[in-house]
C-alpha cells in the first residue's frame, strides 16, 4: 500500500489538488448566487409594487382592468409578455340555443371543422337545404335565406346569405372576456311591463 503511494505520490497530490480547487469553485459559486439572489428578490419585490395589475372581482377572468382598452391583455402591463390562454372547445352539443332577439342568427349548436364554403361548394347546405333536411334532420334555412334585396324569393340560396360564417358562429367555452349588461328582449319587455304596473299602482293610490 504505502509502496504503491509512494509511486503514484504525483498523481495523488494532482488529484487532492483538484478536488480541493472544484470545492473552492463550488463554495464562491454558492456564495456569489446567495448575493445576487437577495438582489433578484428585492428588485421582484419593487416590481411587484409597481407593477401589481388592478383586478376587478366581477370580471369574469378575475384580472381585467376596466381601464385597459385591450381585454385580450387582462390587464397585464405593455412591457411584460402575457402568459398565453389555453385553446377554448367549440361546443359540439347539438342542443339549440335561445335567440336574444327575433331576427338574431342562431348560434350553430355543432362543430364545423373542414365545413368548406366557397364558391364551388357549400358544405352546410349540403344538410341544410330545405331538399336534404329529411335525410339530415337539420334546420333548412329559414325563407330569409332565399330572399334577394328586393323581397324577391329565389329557388337557390341568396348570394347575401351565402356565406354562412359571416352571421353564424360556432361558440367555446371560453370565459368572456368582458362582462356586459346585455338582457334578452324578452327580459327587457318582462322589466317595462313590471315598470308600468309599479307606475299604475302608484297613481290608483291617493
Ligand atoms: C352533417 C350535416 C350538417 C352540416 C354539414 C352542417 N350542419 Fe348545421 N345543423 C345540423 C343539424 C342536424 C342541426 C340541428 C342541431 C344539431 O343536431 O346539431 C344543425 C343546426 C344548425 C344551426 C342551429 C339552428 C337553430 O335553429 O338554432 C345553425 C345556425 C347551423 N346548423 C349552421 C350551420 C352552418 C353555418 C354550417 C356550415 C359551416 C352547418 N350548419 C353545417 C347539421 C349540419
Ligand atoms: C346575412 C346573415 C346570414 C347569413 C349569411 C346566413 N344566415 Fe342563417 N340566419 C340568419 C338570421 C338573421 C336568422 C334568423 C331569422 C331568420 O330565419 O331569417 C337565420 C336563421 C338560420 C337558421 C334557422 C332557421 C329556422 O327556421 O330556425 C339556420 C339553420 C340557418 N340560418 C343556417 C344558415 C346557413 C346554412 C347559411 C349559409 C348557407 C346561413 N344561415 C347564412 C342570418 C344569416
Amino acid at each position: 500500500m504505502n509502496n504503491a503511494f509512494a509511486r503514484n505520490r504525483p498523481l495523488w497530490i494532482a488529484a487532492s489538488l483538484t478536488v480541493g480547487l472544484l470545492v473552492l469553485v463550488f463554495i464562491a459559486g454558492w456564495l456569489f448566487g446567495r448575493g445576487s439572489e437577495k438582489k433578484h428578490e428585492a428588485q421582484r419585490e419593487v416590481a411587484a409594487a409597481h407593477k401589481a395589475p388592478v383586478t376587478h372581482p366581477d370580471s369574469a377572468l378575475g384580472r381585467t382592468d376596466r381601464r385597459q382598452i385591450d381585454a385580450l391583455r387582462r390587464g397585464i402591463p405593455i412591457d411584460q409578455e402575457a402568459a398565453p390562454q389555453p385553446l377554448w372547445r367549440v361546443q359540439n352539443m347539438d342542443v339549440k340555443r335561445e335567440r336574444a332577439y327575433p331576427m338574431q342568427p342562431p348560434t350553430i349548436p355543432h362543430a364545423i371543422d373542414g365545413y368548406q364554403v366557397d364558391k364551388n361548394s357549400n358544405r352546410c347546405m349540403l344538410c341544410h337545404a330545405r331538399a336534404n333536411a329529411e335525410k339530415f334532420q337539420a334546420p333548412p334555412v329559414s325563407v330569409t335565406h332565399y330572399m334577394d334585396r328586393d323581397d324577391q324569393f329565389l329557388a337557390t340560396i341568396s348570394s347575401r346569405r351565402y356565406f354562412c360564417n359571416q352571421c353564424h358562429v360556432v361558440q367555446t367555452d371560453a370565459p368572456v372576456l368582458v362582462n356586459n349588461t346585455f338582457q334578452t328582449i324578452d327580459a327587457v319587455l318582462a322589466a317595462a311591463e313590471a315598470g308600468t304596473a309599479t307606475a299604475e299602482a302608484a297613481q290608483r293610490t291617493p
